[in-house]
C-alpha cells in the first residue's frame, strides 16, 4: 500500500515523480504529495485525492523547480486521508522530510516520549511519529543522517518503506525497507527511487531490490552505500537489468487498465505456459516443480494460502490437485491461516498464490509455514517480489504488469500455472492415464483460442449490462470447478461497481440465498455442459419459479438452459477442469460494463488497493 518515488540527481525532479506517482496509484490513491528542493530551500506539497489533485494544487503553492524529491501516494491505515494526514512529513525542525509506505506499530509509545521531550505533531499519522524520532536521535546523537535512520528503525516495530531527506544536505537520500518494497534505478548521473520499477523505466533498467532490514544511503555523483539496518554490514549492491517495458505498463489504446487487461488474457495465457507445456513430446516442464518432485510426491497434503483473488484460483486448484494429482488440498485465507495455530508439519508443502508477491498476510502465512518446516512453493506474477524470493521455489505466471486494481489475468495466469503443475504431479504419481494427460495438454494449449472466442461476446455482455446495471443486488452460482468463478464474479462486481453482489455454491442456494429471490434480483448461474449440467438446471428451475432474472453462462450451442434463461452468454466448449478460464471471462466484462456505465472508477476503485502490504 501507498506508493513512493523519490529523484536525486540533474533533471527536474517534478515530472519524474508526478508521473511515477500516476504509475504507482494502484497502490493507493487517497492522498498524495510532494516535497522538493529548490535549490534553496524545501517545497511541499500535499493534498486528499489523487495526483491529479496534487498537481493542480502544487501549481498553485510551489515552484516546481528542483532536482531532488519525493512524492507519496496513500492508501490510509494511521489518520483519514485528509490534507494534514498526507504525506510527506516533516520534522519540528523543518529541516528533515520523509514518505512512509507501511506501519510503526509501536507509534504510540514513541509519540508519548517525543511529546515529553517538547516534539509537537501536527498530523495522526505514525509517519510523523518517524521522522521526529530521526530528528530526535539526529540531534541527542549528533549523528549524520544515515545513522540517525538507522538508529531510529531499530528502535521502530513496524513495517516500512522510507525516503528521508535533509533539506540542509540536499545532495543526499536515505531509504530503508522492511516489509515493503524499494527499488533503485540507477541511471548514468542520476537515481530513481520507488515502489516498484514502473516510475523509472523510461530512464534506466538497471534496478537494485532493497532486500528486507536494508538501508541505502544514495549520494548524487558518489553513489549508492547499502548497509543492513540491524548491524551496520554493508552490503553489495546487485543492479539487475529489467525485462519489463514502458507499453506494458501503458493502456495501448483501451479505455482502461482493467479492459486492456482482460483482452491480454490470450496472450498473458500462452506466456505463461509457453516452454512449460511441450505438447509434442508429451510433457510439463517446470524447473521450480522437477528440482522438488520429492517433496512434491512425499507431501501429506497441499495448503494453498492466498487472498482476494489469488485464494479463488486457489480454490479452483483444490478441485484440480485433488481431480488429477490425488492429493489432498486445504485452501486458507492467509490471514485466518497464520492466526489460529495450524498444525503444519515437514510434510506438508504450502502454495503461496499472489499477484503481487507482497501481500503482508501470505507474506507472513510463508514465513509462519517455513519455521514448522514445510516447504513452501509460491506462484507469482511480480518478478523479484518478496513473496517469490521468501519461498523455496516457484514457478511465475508471466501474465505481465497487471494494473487495474479488479485482477483479471492475474487469476486466469495462476489457474493455468496451478494445472500445469497438478498435470505434472499426477503424471509423476500416475493417477493419470497418458491419453488422458496428452488431452489435457490439448485441451490447455486451445484455451488462448477459446478465450479470444468468449471475448467476442463483448457487445452482447454490453446490452445485459444496460439492463441490470441499477440492480442494488446480484447472486452468483456455480457448482464444482465454477463455484470459485462464481464468487470470483461477484468479488469483480463488488470491487469496481459497489453492487452487493454473493457467490454461493449453486446447490447451496436452497439454504438461504434464495429467500432474497424475488423478480428483481439478477442472478449469474454459470451452467457449463461438463459441470454438474443436469444439477444446475434443477437449480434453474428454482430461481426460474421464483421468478428471478437469470443470465446464464453456458457452452455454445447449449439449448435447456437458453429456454429457461432471460439472457445466456456462450463460451466454447471444454474439459471441465478448465472450464474455470473461460467462464470467468464474461463475469469480468459484465462487472466491467456496468462499473463504467455508473461512472466508477474501474480502475481505482474506492477504498482498494492493488498491493496490500498491511495485515
Ligand atoms: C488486494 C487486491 C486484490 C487481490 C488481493 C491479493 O485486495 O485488490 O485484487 O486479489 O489483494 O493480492 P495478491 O497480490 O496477493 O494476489
Amino acid at each position: 500500500m501507498c506508493g513512493i518515488v523519490g529523484y536525486i540527481g540533474t533533471r527536474e525532479a517534478y515530472p519524474i515523480i508526478i508521473e511515477g506517482l500516476k504509475r504507482l496509484e494502484y497502490r493507493g490513491y487517497d492522498s498524495a504529495g510532494i516535497a522538493l528542493y529548490d535549490g534553496k530551500d524545501l517545497k511541499v506539497s500535499k493534498t486528499k485525492g489523487k495526483v491529479v489533485d496534487l498537481e493542480e494544487r502544487s501549481e498553485k503553492e510551489i515552484t516546481k523547480h528542483g532536482n531532488v524529491g519525493i512524492g507519496h501516494t496513500r492508501w490510509a491505515t494511521h489518520g483519514v486521508p485528509n490534507d494534514v494526514n498526507s504525506h510527506p512529513h516533516i520534522s519540528n525542525s523543518g529541516e528533515l522530510v520523509i514518505i512512509h509506505n507501511g506501519i510503526i506499530e509501536n507509534y504510540e509509545s514513541l509519540k508519548k516520549e517525543l511529546i515529553s521531550r517538547g516534539y509537537t505533531f501536527k498530523s495522526d499519522t505514525d509517519t510523523e511519529v518517524l521522522i521526529n524520532l530521526i530528528e530526535d536521535v539526529k540531534r541527542q546523537e549528533n549523528v549524520k543522517l544515515g545513522k540517525a535512520v538507522q538508529i531510529a528503525l531499530n528502535q521502530v516495530i513496524g513495517a516500512y518503506a522510507i525516503a528521508v531527506f535533509d533539506k540542509n544536505k540536499p545532495e543526499e537520500v536515505v531509504i530503508a525497507r522492511l516489509g515493503s518494497p524499494l527499488a533503485i534505478g540507477v541511471g548514468k548521473d542520476d537515481f530513481f527511487i520507488a515502489s516498484d520499477a514502473s516510475p523509472f523505466l523510461e530512464y534506466t533498467k538497471d534496478a537494485i531490490y532493497l532486500e528486507d532490514e536494508e538501508m541505502a544511503i544514495i549520494r548524487l555523483h558518489k553513489g549508492i552505500k547499502i548497509r543492513k539496518i540491524k548491524d551496520d554490514s554493508l552490503v553489495d549492491p546487485y543492479v539487475q537489468k529489467l525485462q519489463i517495458n514502458l507499453e506494458q505498463i501503458e493502456k495501448g489504446g483501451f479505455d482502461h487498465f482493467m479492459l486492456k487487461e482482460i483482452h491480454e488474457q490470450p496472450k498473458a495465457i500462452t506466456d505463461t505456459y509457453r516452454g512449460r507445456l511441450l505438447r509434442q513430446e508429451a510433457i510439463i516442464k517446470m524447473a521450480g516443480v522437477e528440482d522438488n518432485m520429492k517433496k512434491f510426491l512425499n507431501a501429506d497434503r497441499i495448503i494453498i494460502v492466498a487472498c482476494g483473488t489469488s485464494w479463488h484460483a486457489g480454490l479452483v486448484a483444490e478441485y484440480i490437485f485433488e481431480d488429477l494429482a490425488r492429493v489432498p488440498v486445504e485452501v486458507e485465507y492467509a490471514s485466518e491461516f497464520r492466526y489460529r495455530n495450524p498444525i503444519i508439519t515437514e510434510k506438508d508443502v504450502l502454495i503461496a498464490i499472489s499477484q503481487s508477491g507482497e501481500t503482508a498476510d501470505t507474506l507472513a502465512a510463508i514465513k509462519l509455514a517455513k519455521s514448522k518446516g514445510a516447504f513452501v512453493f509460491g506462484v507469482c506474477n511480480v518478478v523479484g517480489s518478496s513473496i517469490a524470493r521468501e519461498t523455496h521455489a516457484g514457478a511465475y505466471t508471466h501474465a505481465g504488469p497487471e494494473i487495474g486494481v479488479a485482477s483479471t489475468k492475474a487469476f486466469t495466469t495462476q489457474i493455468t500455472v496451478l494445472t500445469l503443475i497438478a498435470l505434472r504431479l499426477a503424471r509423476a504419481k500416475g493417477t493419470i492415464s497418458s491419453t488422458d494427460f496428452r488431452h489435457h495438454l490439448l485441451e490447455l494449449e486451445m484455451i488462448p483460442k477459446k478465450v479470444e472466442e468468449a471475448l467476442k461476446s463483448d457487445a452482447h455482455i454490453r446490452k445485459i449490462s444496460e439492463i441490470y446495471k441499477e440492480a442494488p443486488n446480484m447472486l452468483y452460482l456455480g457448482r464444482g470447478y465454477n463455484f470459485p468463478v462464481a464468487l470470483e464474479g461477484a468479488l469483480k462486481l463488488k470491487e469496481i461497481s459497489y453492487i452487493h453482489a454473493e457467490g454461493y455454491p449453486a446447490a447451496e442456494m436452497k439454504h438461504g440465498p434464495i429467500a432474497l429471490i424475488d423478480e428483481n434480483m439478477p442472478i449469474i448461474v454459470i451452467a457449463t455442459k461438463k459441470g454438474h449440467y443436469e444439477k444446475v438446471v434443477s437449480n434453474i428451475q428454482e430461481i426460474k419459479s421464483r421468478k428471478g432474472k437469470i443470465i446464464g453462462i453456458v457452452t455454445e450451442g447449449d439449448v435447456q438452459v437458453k429456454e429457461l434463461a432471460d439472457h445466456v452468454i456462450e463460451v466454447p466448449e471444454t474439459l471441465e477442469s478448465l472450464s474455470p478460464l473461460l467462464t470467468t471471462i464474461p463475469l469480468q466484462l459484465l462487472s466491467y460494463h456496468i462499473a463504467v456505465m455508473l461512472g466508477k472508477n474501474v480502475d481505482q476503485p474506492r477504498n482498494l488497493a492493488k498491493s496490500v502490504t498491511v495485515e
